[in-house]
């Protein structure tokens, strides 16, 4: 329904999107996360028309739009300042869109209060946008949106201006208002937590290119490199070199006496040849059992009590790795105790490292 193919921007010697090519489904939540500076906002507004790209191709509902003005284009952008007209009513800030477009008066007035209806603001029609709360103003600015009903939904970081508890909630309804719509929607974020909890797919982008595209859940356990392990939790990045393959398994040896057993995931593995491994903090268990990833004797450096979980640095041989486990209750360790600790080979991520 989308595709953007090696699309790239620069803004005099800033390179801000860099050869950036993917696809968007019909009707699917997709968004765009990274570090603020990647160029999400960028790409964004070169699928919106804001601008133009210096390059690639870009194609909507099987069209393509690189020469359409951004009128043409049958999307609607909502920005994180929400932008409403403060000297228009509610009504008539989303009436607006339907007027440029010459809507008969009583479909107008119609498709405007179904669209505040969807948005639980029906109540609110006649007030000024400075009469409203944040909340309020961005619900507003949402119907804005989906009034016209554009093909393609684009929100730069919505939600950023809205306190903790209120930017949860408006989560929770943009996902549902997309889903009742089925409204193909692209999502700018540089919020983790938000990204996982409304897409159906998303694409990591650092420095202005693309990282990986997948599920929350591919990111998480599946990241194509270092940069994106690290981006989307906490994890315990080591480097080392094969020492051997055994069977399906590749066994990685990280100096200090850390020999890690990875699955070898079909990959060309040689020893010697130089690897990055990748272990979750909760995949690491703290006892004696027999562990087919590794098993090692640990000294607890550090030892945080988060009620329900507990954050451990243990040192490996003076390699540090950091642990989150349910709490041990009575077993509770203190620093400089000696705990065995392991992890499941599935659990453990191994790529050749091409020295990102
Ligand atoms: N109009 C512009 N003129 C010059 N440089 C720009 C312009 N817009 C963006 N840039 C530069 O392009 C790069 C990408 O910017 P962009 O706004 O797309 O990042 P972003 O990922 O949206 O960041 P944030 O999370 O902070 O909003 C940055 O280095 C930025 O300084
Ligand atoms: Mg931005």
């Amino acid at each position: 329904m989308l595709t953007l193919e090696g699309i790239s921007k620069s803004f005099g010697s800033v390179a801000a999107v860099k050869d950036v090519s993917f696809s968007v489904a019909k009707g699917e939540f997709f968004s765009l996360l990274g570090p603020s500076g990647c160029g999400k906002t960028t790409l964004l507004r070169i699928i919106a028309g804001i601008y133009e790209s210096d390059s690639g191709s870009i194609h909507l509902n099987g069209q393509s739009i690189n020469q359409k003005p951004m009128r043409a284009r049958d999307t609607a952008l909502v920005f994180q300042n929400y932008a409403l007209f403060p000297h228009l009513t509610v009504f008539d800030n989303v009436a607006f869109g339907l007027k440029m477009r010459r809507v008969s008066k009583p479909e107008l007035a119609q498709r405007v209060t179904e669209a505040l209806e969807l948005v639980r603001m029906a109540q609110f029609a006649k007030r000024l946008p400075g009469e409203l709360s944040g909340g309020q103003q961005q619900r507003v600015a949402l119907a804005r949106a989906v009034v016209v009903r554009p093909s393609l939904l684009l929100l730069d970081e919505p939600l950023s201006n809205l306190d903790a508890k209120l930017r949860d909630e408006m989560r929770g309804e943009i996902r549902s208002l997309q889903q009742r719509l089925g409204i193909t929607t692209i999502l700018v974020t540089h919020d983790l937590q938000e990204a996982f909890a409304v897409s159906d797919r998303i694409a990591v982008l650092r420095q202005g290119s693309l990282q990986q595209v997948g599920t929350a859940n591919q990111l998480y356990d599946a990241p194509a490199s270092q940069f994106v392990a690290a981006f989307v939790g906490h994890v315990n990045l080591l480097t080392g070199k094969v020492a051997r393959v055994e069977g399906s398994n590749v066994i990685i040896d990280c100096g200090n006496g850390l020999a890690v057993s990875a699955p070898a995931d079909g990959l060309a593995w040689h020893a010697g040849t130089k690897a990055w491994v990748s272990l979750r903090p909760e995949r690491i268990r703290i006892g004696d059992a027999s562990f087919d990833g590794g098993s090692f004797d640990a000294k607890v450096a550090e030892i945080t009590y988060l009620g329900s979980r507990v954050d451990l640095a243990l040192a490996v041989n003076g390699v540090l790795i950091r642990a989150d486990v349910p709490n041990l209750g009575q077993f509770m360790p203190k620093p400089g105790d000696m705990v065995r600790i392991g992890w499941s080979r599935d659990d453990v991520i191994a790529k050749p490292d091409g020295g990102e």
